[in-house]
Formats: structure tokens, C-alpha cells, sequence
């Protein structure tokens, strides 16, 4: 009998301070209008002076530990998904454990928004090997930590926030009943010219050429994942792509010729959270009861590196 490592629990936490297309319009030459018409986001949560990736992984591991009913000794393993680490080490990861009380191995993986596809990835993997029953995956970023204020081809576009699941591995065939089905992992290296960010320049983007990028990647993804497993896109009840731009989720969905409302969105209040957004998009989603046991799901991320990938997996 084979393994299956499936999501049985998702959390999330949401920095308290908001910041609006209209407050950003006070001090870059912007309007709500652009930036809704070009991207779909209204605003986006950051985070406060003092408080950190850790602390915001910290509080996403609290709500998906809660919502799951399980406690710290439950969990084998920690990884965390961020290219925003608050301090050198030890890791984002052995500070939840400390906070949490969870014993065992834990490590970050940097991938920026392709961070919790390879991490869910590394975490299933090694869940299948280790024998591991129950792990904890957190995607976690304060990129507003990156942005230079004055950009506004880029100042508008990101937010900051944690979201977590926790993975269980148990005997199984995950096309018949639920878990991952397939991953599928890609990236080029590094072009500086289309997407960059460090704390001393802030983020620099060739926009039009990223999207490009973005659309044909994150599509590659969810048609060779459906392809190799025998899926047609009627099969897939949704779609959980990387928030980066709501002209890209529709762009995909025009492609896999699917409804609107297959195609998950929480970018109008989210914006891009980079490794926390398809985590804080799962929990949005199963919060509203949207995913039953069983429903077929593909995720798709893209992101500086370039790293880019997706999942395919039974609710
Ligand atoms: C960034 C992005 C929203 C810009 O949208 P776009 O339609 O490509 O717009 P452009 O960059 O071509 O700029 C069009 C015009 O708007 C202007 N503009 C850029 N940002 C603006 C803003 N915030 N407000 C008003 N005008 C703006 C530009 O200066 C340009 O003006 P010009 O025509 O006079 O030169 C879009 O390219 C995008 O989302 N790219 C991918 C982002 C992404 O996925 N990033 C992360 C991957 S993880």
C-alpha cells in the first residue's frame, strides 16, 4: 500500500494594519482605479514596526495547530516557506518550534512565490521517507520589508501575511480518496532585469515580461500535472494559482476554459503574499466551506528565481 499525505487542517494569520489603493495614492502617483483595472487588488495587510516574519508564522501555527485539534506533541516536523527571514539563524522554523513546544527536525526553504510548492513538495517527500504522520507547512513573508516606497510599478502590487496546513500521511492511494496526486517543480536561475528585491533597493520588476512568464509557467504546470495523471480540465473543481495579479488567474482560467468560480481569488484584500498566498488562499477557501473530501484540486505558483510549480491533489 502506498502513502498519502493529505491537508487535513488550514490556518492563517493576517497582519491587523491595512493599507488601501487610496492611502497609497497619498503618496505615489497612483489611483484605486489603476491599480484595481491593472491587478484586482483593493488592499493589502502589512505588517507593523517590531513585528516580524516569525512573529506572523508563529501566530498562523497557533490557528492551524487550533483548528486542527492537535497539540505541539503531535507534530514531527516543521518547514517554512519565506525569502524573508528576520535574523540569520537559527531558522523562522526552530522559532515556531521554541514558541510552540514542537520537538523534531524544522528548516525554511527560500523559493519567494513558488515557496510553498516547493515546500509542500520537500515536506511530503520527506514525510513518505521519514515515516513522519503529521507536519506542520507555514508560508510566511513580510515582503513590505523589500518595497521601496516611491516604486509605484511596485509598491502597489504586495502585502504581507502567514498561512499554514498541517499534512498527514496515511496508507493509501490518493487518486481514490484524498492527498497529494503529483507535484510538478521547475525553474531557470536568477534574471535580476525582470524580478529582484533586497532590503537596501527595494524590489525591482520588469512587469509585463514577469507576467508573461507567470501566465505560461503556472499553465505548464496544471496541464502536465492533469496530463500525466489522465485528468481533463472538466475534472478539476478548482484552481488555487499564486495571487500575484487577477489578470493572471483569469488569463489561466481563459486557457483551461474554466468558470470564474473554479478559479480561487483572494488577491482584493490579500495582494501578492508571495509563499503565504496559496496557503491563506486554501484556508479563505476552506473557511467558506468551498472544498469538499474528495474534490480535485491543481495549484500553480510562479516566482522570483525564477522557481515555479504546482500540485495536484484530492481534497
Ligand atoms: C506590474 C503590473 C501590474 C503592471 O501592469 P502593466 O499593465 O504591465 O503596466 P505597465 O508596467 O506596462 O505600465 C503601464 C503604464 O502604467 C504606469 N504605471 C505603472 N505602475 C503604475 C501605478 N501604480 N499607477 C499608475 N500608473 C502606473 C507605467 O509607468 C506605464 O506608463 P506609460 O505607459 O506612460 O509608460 C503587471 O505587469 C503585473 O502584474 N506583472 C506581473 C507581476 C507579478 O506577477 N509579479 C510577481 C511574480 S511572483
Amino acid at each position: 500500500m502506498t502513502d498519502a499525505v493529505k491537508i487535513i487542517a488550514t490556518g492563517s494569520f493576517l497582519p491587523e494594519k491595512t493599507l488601501t489603493n487610496d492611502q497609497i495614492a497619498e503618496f505615489v502617483d497612483t489611483s484605486h482605479q489603476w491599480i484595481v483595472d491593472r491587478t484586482g487588488i483593493h488592499s493589502r495587510h502589512l505588517v507593523s514596526e517590531g513585528e516580524t516574519v516569525k512573529d506572523i508564522s508563529i501566530k498562523a501555527a497557533k490557528d492551524v495547530l487550533k483548528n486542527a485539534g492537535l497539540k505541539a506533541s503531535d507534530i514531527d516536523a516543521v518547514f517554512i516557506a519565506t525569502c524573508a527571514p528576520n535574523s540569520g539563524f537559527p531558522s523562522v522554523a526552530s522559532h515556531v518550534q521554541t514558541e510552540l513546544g514542537i520537538r523534531g527536525p524544522g528548516m525554511d526553504i527560500a523559493a519567494a512565490c513558488g515557496g510553498f510548492i516547493y515546500t509542500a513538495f520537500t515536506a511530503e517527500r520527506w514525510m513518505t521517507h521519514q515515516k513522519w504522520n503529521k507536519v506542520l507547512v507555514v508560508g510566511a513573508e513580510t515582503l513590505s520589508s523589500y518595497i521601496n516606497w516611491e516604486n509605484r510599478g511596485t509598491c502597489v502590487l504586495f502585502g504581507d501575511g502567514a498561512g499554514a496546513v498541517i499534512l498527514e500521511r496515511q496508507s493509501g492511494d490518493p487518486k481514490q480518496s484524498r492527498g497529494f496526486i503529483d507535484f510538478h517543480i521547475g525553474g531557470s536561475g536568477i534574471d535580476k532585469e525582470l524580478l529582484y528585491g533586497d532590503n537596501e533597493n527595494g524590489a525591482e520588476m520588469n512587469g509585463r515580461e514577469v507576467f508573461k512568464h507567470a501566465v505560461r509557467e503556472m499553465q505548464n504546470s496544471c496541464d502536465t500535472l492533469l496530463s500525466r495523471n489522465h485528468y481533463k480540465t472538466e475534472d478539476i473543481d478548482f484552481v488555487v494559482a499564486h495571487q500575484a495579479n487577477q489578470r493572471i488567474i483569469d488569463a489561466i482560467g481563459k486557457q483551461m476554459k474554466l468558470p470564474e468560480d473554479k478559479m480561487i481569488s483572494t488577491i482584493a484584500t490579500h495582494a501578492n503574499t508571495s509563499a503565504a498566498s496559496i496557503p491563506l488562499a486554501l484556508h479563505a477557501s476552506n473557511q467558506k466551506g468551498l472544498f469538499k473530501n474528495g474534490d480535485l484540486i491543481v495549484t500553480a505558483a510562479f516566482g522570483a528565481g525564477f522557481t515555479w510549480g504546482g500540485a495536484l491533489l484530492r481534497w
